[in-house]
């Protein structure tokens, strides 16, 4: 399956957040990222079920929220009635990580898991069988414009290596200072969905989504993956 990319809103001028959810949507987005972040679980506030009930009418393009929030299950209703079409949950805040994943799936939207920089990858795999997204930050989360972390990339070599062993229909999401020079070396890694803040908005989205989807591919393709 072809790279997807995945814009993630937090870096859009909130001031006109509508015209950047519609330019990114016109710029072949393969999904929006909504960064939802509590002040606790991270130190930072943004933004809730509101946001996203309001920007769904602009695009048919899904949503795929990020809950970086210490009770993730107390949320799973309010974001799946506003309109998202995934929700992906850390298996660091404090919830039982498999009832909450199946609250994902029973609410009718597509569940996944997320682990942070520190956390290693075993960490997921009780839950890969259940999931259809493993979030791989690279990226300590809580706020864009942050540096890559390039001692990640094993963990999401890792990560391809058991989703593709185990046949499992997981797919490979990565968050976190992905720009044009990362996204090679992430793609070739086994990335299959790259989500980007400031690598995207808040000028030339356009511009942006393909320069990123073509470094991508080409870093995809020195994997030798189709
Ligand atoms: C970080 C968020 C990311 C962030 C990405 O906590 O989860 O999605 O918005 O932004 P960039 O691409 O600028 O690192
Ligand atoms: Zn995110």
């Amino acid at each position: 399956m072809a790279i997807k990319i995945a814009p993630s809103i937090l870096s859009a001028r909130f001031d006109r957040l509508g015209d950047q959810v519609r330019e990114a949507s016109d710029a072949g987005a393969d999904m929006l990222h909504i960064d939802v972040m509590d002040g606790h679980f991270v130190p930072n506030l943004t933004m809730g079920p509101a946001i996203v009930k309001s920007i769904r009418p602009l695009t048919t393009v899904p949503f795929d929220a990020h809950l970086m929030v210490t009770h993730p299950q107390d949320f799973v209703k309010a974001f799946v009635e506003a309109g998202v079409d995934d929700l992906t949950v850390h298996v660091e805040s404090d919830h039982d990580v498999r009832a909450t994943i199946r609250a994902i799936r029973d609410a009718g939207v597509s569940p996944g898991v997320v682990l942070n920089p520190a956390t290693p990858f075993e960490k997921s795999v009780p839950y890969l069988g259940d999931v259809d997204l493993l979030l791989v930050m690279t990226v300590h989360p809580g706020f864009s414009g942050q540096a890559f972390r390039a001692d990640v990339v094993p963990k999401i070599r890792a990560a391809r290596k058991y989703v593709d062993q185990e046949h499992l229909a997981v797919e490979i999401q990565v968050d976190g200072g992905i720009k044009v020079d990362t996204a090679p070396v992430v793609a070739e890694a086994g990335a299959d969905i790259l989500v980007s803040g400031s690598g995207i908005f808040p000028d030339r989205v356009r511009e942006n989504v393909m320069a990123l989807r073509r470094a991508a591919e080409k870093g995809r393709a020195s994997s030798k993956r189709i």
